[in-house]
């Protein structure tokens, strides 16, 4: 069993600014090589974050026995054909959200990493901070009573025209994109599927949702709502509300090294300092190295990828559904 973790890169996407310096100050990783469809992307982008090697062709990265594992940061349409040849190659793969747009497809994948015995995640940064572990903590230790109501979201400005956000062919879309985040962690803290699913998109010209609001109702009543989209600045929110109090939590799907939470009880408040990450997508990828050469449990499990996957497609079925219109 090695004792590090040799990785590459497949794409020069632009969260690798992210990715790259959490890889290099995480404990057990070295970052090895960059592959590109374009050899000179692969040069620059090699050049410009010190990696050893720029490999002209995601395939080629692969086919390389001194890689032991793949970050994947291509566009969302790409993530299952990657991750399933990344698996085959003998790689573990760590594959940026949303891992699939089909849970059938991360079937696939848990049946090539079985037979691979490859490790394979789902890049939810959140999931590794103090933050939510703090955050579930309360929920489930019965802080708020009761939970009745979830209400979260995430917005940011998109403008360029060109982005793979706004292309459908590619995966695009505010709820695969961002939406995806207040999905996640509503269920985490139902800790349960839930029972019903309605979504509502403003669809783009080029067939993308640019904003989509969801309600998802859990067995026992509990709800959540989510909103996501392209045409409000950046903000992110969520809020549980319980029988006997109510949490708000800052910057819930990017926590700062330092974050305050408000826990409302019988009109009194208590703020709840909680210490994350200095430096985010670290504690993603020791948890990687952990799950890969110690044999920890992954943070997140395949089977919660695929609960992410169905919530997520049967919230877009709902939104493309027109029976709920308005009679005009
Ligand atoms: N965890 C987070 O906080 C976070 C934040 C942002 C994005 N993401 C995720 O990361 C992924 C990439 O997002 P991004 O904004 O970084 O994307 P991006 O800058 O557009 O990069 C995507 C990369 O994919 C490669 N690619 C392969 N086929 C492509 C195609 N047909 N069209 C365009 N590019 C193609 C390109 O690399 P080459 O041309 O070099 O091959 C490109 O650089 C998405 O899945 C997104 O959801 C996660």
């Amino acid at each position: 069993m090695p004792d590090h973790l040799r990785w590459g890169i497949l794409g020069t996407a632009r969260i690798n600014r992210r990715l790259i310096p959490a890889i290099r100050a995480a404990r057990r990783s070295d970052l090895m090589a960059v592959a590109s469809r374009n050899r000179e992307r692969a040069e620059a982008h090699a050049l410009e974050w010190d990696i050893p090697r720029a490999i002209e062709g995601y395939q080629r990265l692969l086919a390389d026995p001194a890689i032991d594992a793949v970050y994947i940061p291509l566009p969302n349409s790409e993530h299952v054909k990657w991750t399933l040849a990344a698996v085959e190659a003998g790689k573990h793969v760590l594959c940026e959200k949303p891992l699939a747009l089909d849970p059938l497809d991360v079937d696939r994948i848990a049946v090539a990493a079985r037979a691979h015995q490859a490790s394979v995640e789902e890049g939810f940064m959140y999931r590794h901070e103090p933050l939510t572990a703090k955050v579930l903590e309360l929920v489930h230790g019965g802080a708020l009573g009761a939970v009745r109501a979830i209400v979260s979201g995430f917005t940011f400005a998109q403008s360029g025209a060109g982005d793979v956000r706004l292309n459908p062919e590619l995966g695009g879309g505010a709820l695969w994109d961002i939406g995806c985040y207040p999905v996640t962690y509503a269920r985490l803290i139902a800790d349960r599927d839930p029972k019903m699913v309605f979504g509502s998109a403003q669809w783009t010209s080029t067939g993308v949702d640019e904003e989509f609001v969801g309600l998802l109702r859990f067995p026992g009543g509990t709800t959540a709502t989510i909103y996501a989209g392209f045409r409000a600045a950046y903000r992110t929110w969520l809020e549980v509300l319980g029988s006997d109090g109510a949490l708000t939590v800052p910057n819930p799907f990017r926590p700062g090294p330092l974050e305050t939470l408000e826990l409302e009880r019988l009109g009194a408040v208590e703020r709840i300092d909680v210490h994350g990450s200095a430096e985010i997508f670290v504690r993603q990828v020791e948890h990687f190295e952990a799950s890969v050469l110690d044999g920890a449990a992954p943070v997140v499990s395949l089977a919660e990828s695929r609960r992410t996957a169905a919530t997520l497609s049967a919230l877009y079925a709902s939104a493309r559904d027109t029976s709920a219109l308005y009679p005009q």
